[in-house]
Order: structure tokens, then sequence, then C-alpha cells
């Protein structure tokens, strides 16, 4: 191949490298070998996951389950397995056919149906926000010890990313240097553009649809948006926080909500690191990844480079950039030219500000390659470089992590997300909202003692 190829050939080039891969064809299994499930709450979410479950064939919907009997037969339709309707979840729970449970209902019934479903000897994927209350961090961590045969997975899809994972990976191995600071936002526009979700419905607090708009029922903004990110932000920088400090209040929407509409936090962490998560409802201008995003974004900042990125959705996918710090006054070493190669990613010199793609390891050229592979992984890196196109995961990380558990409750894993991911990420939001409510420091060792007596009753 010419060395110095025109943007067109090399377009052409990538354009084949795709049909070359051809269409996903699934696996076809043996119906026994496939985990039979039932679907807990089948609303927005259930419905949604559902979706990406109905190309999954390592299980089987075989029941769905919602207090809204019209929800259930919608859920129905979209997987298309014919699962039996149930409106009790402890009916569904009762089925001798069923190895696992997937549950999506609203976020303080999540460890009522959570503990039924534990109890009931079933493996259990649940939404996050994990758990609503301090006595049911103390509660569900006992189910789940007392039953270590059994999986409990919590839906932090952002786990699951290959650009996630490739970030971390440059984390552990020091690509990125000392990483201190995390940023993260999640901004939307509730002004002009909200969702059906944060629509206050008529009815307002007796109506079950709202249930995400009062404190009742919802952690709001902290349980809904920042649990996601400050997830990540406890993952690249490798521990939990000492404290939290935060402002929130409801200044913009006037609906009888009572959840804030808008919260600004700074976690700190040990060694001096922090994190600050923003969350307004008057913007959705994303300062990140060169504006070619909205909404929500993390940025992870270390002594050689820091990262962009966002999971993205359905219509965008999760993507990252690199920038590299400029380059220090000597050159390189050979022990930091290894320490790049060692994350997997490829470094070329960079002039300062300028961002380098993170490349996944679709995109690395090995020794196993062919010409013809090495030579479509050439031209996607070209494409990549002069920034016509962007490297992105060829699968959403909400199907990684649906196989992901569905994998584990075959062979017995721990999950990436488990119990322990879905707790801490739980208490960083109830203090969230408490350092904002209490306007106050809350400390993370406060759990030791909250809600012990309850967990006891839970
Ligand atoms: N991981 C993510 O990115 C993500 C995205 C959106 C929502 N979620 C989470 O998913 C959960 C559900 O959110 P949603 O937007 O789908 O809410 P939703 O209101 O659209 O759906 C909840 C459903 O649960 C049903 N339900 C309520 N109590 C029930 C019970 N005891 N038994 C059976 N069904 C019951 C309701 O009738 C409704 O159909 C929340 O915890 C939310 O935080 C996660």
């Amino acid at each position: 191949m010419n060395s110095n190829p025109s943007r067109r050939d090399v377009v052409k080039m990538a354009g084949a490298a795709s049909a070359a891969v051809g269409p996903f064809i699934q696996k076809v299994r043996a119906a026994n070998d496939q985990v039979q499930y039932g679907f807990i709450g089948t609303g927005s979410r259930g419905t949604y996951l559902l979706g990406h479950l109905a190309k999954i064939d390592s299980g089987r919907c075989v029941a769905v389950c919602d207090l809204d009997p019209a929800h259930a037969d919608k859920a129905a339709g979209v997987i298309g397995t014919n699962p039996q309707k149930f409106k009790d979840h402890r009916e569904l729970l009762a089925a001798k056919n069923i190895d696992a449970v997937l549950i999506a209902v609203p976020l303080y019934e999540h460890f009522r149906v959570t503990k039924d479903a534990l109890e009931a000897g079933k493996h259990v994927f649940c939404e996050k926000s994990l758990v609503f209350k301090p006595e049911e961090v103390h509660a569900l961590r006992a189910l789940v010890t007392a039953r270590p045969k059994q999986v409990m997975q919590v839906g932090l899809q952002r786990r699951y990313s290959k650009f996630y994972q490739a970030v971390n990976d440059m984390v552990t191995k020091g690509v990125l240097g000392d990483v201190k600071h995390v940023y993260a936002q999640w901004h939307r526009n509730d002004v002009f553009r909200r969702t059906s979700s944060w629509t206050m419905k008529p009815g307002g607090r007796t109506n079950p649809g709202n249930w995400r708009l009062f404190r009742e029922f919802s952690g709001g903004p902290a349980a809904e948006l920042a649990s996601h990110q400050i997830d990540i932000a406890d993952w690249m920088l490798g521990s939990t926080p000492d404290f939290v400090v935060g402002v929130g209040d409801t200044s913009t929407i006037h609906d009888g909500r009572d959840i804030f509409d808008n919260l600004e936090l700074i976690f700190k962490y040990p060694g001096g690191r922090k994190t600050i998560w923003s969350g307004v409802c008057t913007s959705s201008h994303l300062p990140l990844l060169n504006c070619t995003r909205t909404e929500m974004g993390e940025l992870i900042m270390g002594t050689e480079g820091s990262v962009h990125i966002t999971v993205g959705d359905d219509t965008h996918p999760a993507t990252a950039m690199w920038f590299p710090e400029p380059p220090k006054p000597q050159t390189s070493t050979s022990t930091e030219k290894e320490k790049e190669h060692k994350a997997g990613a490829t470094m070329v010199s960079v002039a300062a500000g300028k961002s380098l793609p993170i490349l996944l390891s679709k995109d690395e050229i090995t020794s196993n390659d062919g010409f013809v592979n090495k030579e479509l992984k050439f031209a996607r890196r070209w494409l990549y470089n002069k920034g016509v196109m962007v490297p992105e995961e060829d699968k959403n990380p909400v199907d990684n992590e649906l196989e992901g558990f569905l994998q584990c409750c075959r062979d017995g894993k721990r999950p990436l997300a488990d119990v322990e991911v879905g707790l801490h990420d739980s208490i960083a939001v109830m203090f969230s909202n408490m350092c904002a409510d209490q306007e106050r420091r809350v400390n993370f060792n406060e759990i030791d003692k909250l809600g012990l007596a309850g967990a006891k009753k839970a």
C-alpha cells in the first residue's frame, strides 16, 4: 500500500473494514444452556433493557412483572418470548423455572424486591442506585455475604465499557501520571428539553409515574445522574471518598417537586484527590470532547495527561480523547516508552493541547494480523488521527453488562459491578443529598453508625 494514502483511499479502506467484518452473527445455543430469567419493573428502563436482552441468546426471559399490566404487556412484546406476566413480584419469584431476575423498579423499591429475590435463591441484577437508605446498605451486604453462590450485580454500565476499561488501565499503569482530580458533569436543559421521566405528570406525589421527583421515593439528580459518575471517579481514583460537601436547591423548576433541580458537589479522597460533580438543569453544554457531545462526560486529570470520556447513549456511542501534557524538557526515557505501550494505547509526540484518540484492542496492530487486517487498522488509525473518524465501541456497554450478568450466573464469577461497587455508590448518593440538605461536610465513615438498628429489621 502507498505509505501516504489519500484521504479518499483511506475512507474507502475503512469502509471495507466494516464490510469485511459483516453482520453480527448470534451464536446458537441449546435452550437448556440458557439462563432463565424474569424481569421485575418494566417501565422506561426495564423496557430498554429488555430491548437489549432480546438480542442476547445466553438467557431467555420467561416472566415479566409490573404493577401496571400495560407495562408488562408492552415488555412482553419487546422481548418476544411469550413470558408469563405477573403483577406481584413475589409470585414471579416463586416460579421454580427462574434462575435469575433483573430489577428496574423505582429506587425506593430496590431493596424490598432485591431482598425477596435473594431470599428466593435467585441471582440478581438491580439497577442503580442500588439502595435508598443507610439501613439497606447494611442489610443488603449481610444478605449477599450469606449467599456467596448467588450473583448480585448493579446496573452501572460504564464499568462494562471498553473505553472506560482502557482508561482505567492507563490510570493503573501510570500513563496519565498521578491522577489526582476528576471533573464530572451531567447538565441538562430542563427548561427547554425536559424528558418525560423528569416531567411532573397530573396527580403530583400520588401518581407513581412521578416517583423520581419526590424525595420520599427518589434521590433526585444525585441518584439518577451523579451515581454513574461518582462510581467512575471512585474507580479511577482507586478509593472511596473521605467526605463530601455540596450545595443544591430547587430554584428553576417550580412544579411541586421536592428533589434538587441543581446540585454541585466536591468529594475529597485520600491523598488530596478530589472529584467535582456538577448537575445543572439550565444548560446542556459539555465543554469536553471538542464540544461534539452534550450533557454528560468526565475529565480524568493526571500529571502526565488527561482524558475526556463519555458513555454516550444509543445514538452516540461511548468515546474518549486523550490529551497528553506538553512534552517535558528532556526526551522520554525507554522506561516511559515501555509504560506507554503497556497501556495498550499508542503514544506519538504531541503538540501542547493536541488530543489523541484512545485506541481499543480492535485497533492494535499485532503480529497475528494478516496483510489486509494490518492495512485496515492502519487506515482507521490514520482517520482517527486526522479527526475524520473517532474510535467508537462496537458494542453498547449495556449489552456487555447484560451479557456479563448472564455469564456470571452460568459460571459463578463475581461481576465487575458487584454488590460493594453498588453499595459504595449508594452511600455516595445518600451523602450527596445529606451534605446539601444539612449544609455540612458529611464524612463517609458516618455510614458505620447510620442505620444499624434499622438494618436488623429490614
Ligand atoms: N443504568 C441506567 O443508566 C439507568 C437509566 C434509567 C433508569 N435507571 C434506573 O432504573 C430504575 C427504573 O427507572 P425507570 O426510568 O424505568 O422508571 P419507570 O417509572 O419508568 O419504571 C418503573 C416501573 O416499575 C414498576 N413498579 C413500581 N413498583 C413495582 C413493584 N413493586 N413491582 C413491580 N413493578 C413495579 C412501575 O409500574 C413502572 O412500570 C430506577 O432505579 C432508575 O434509576 C437506570
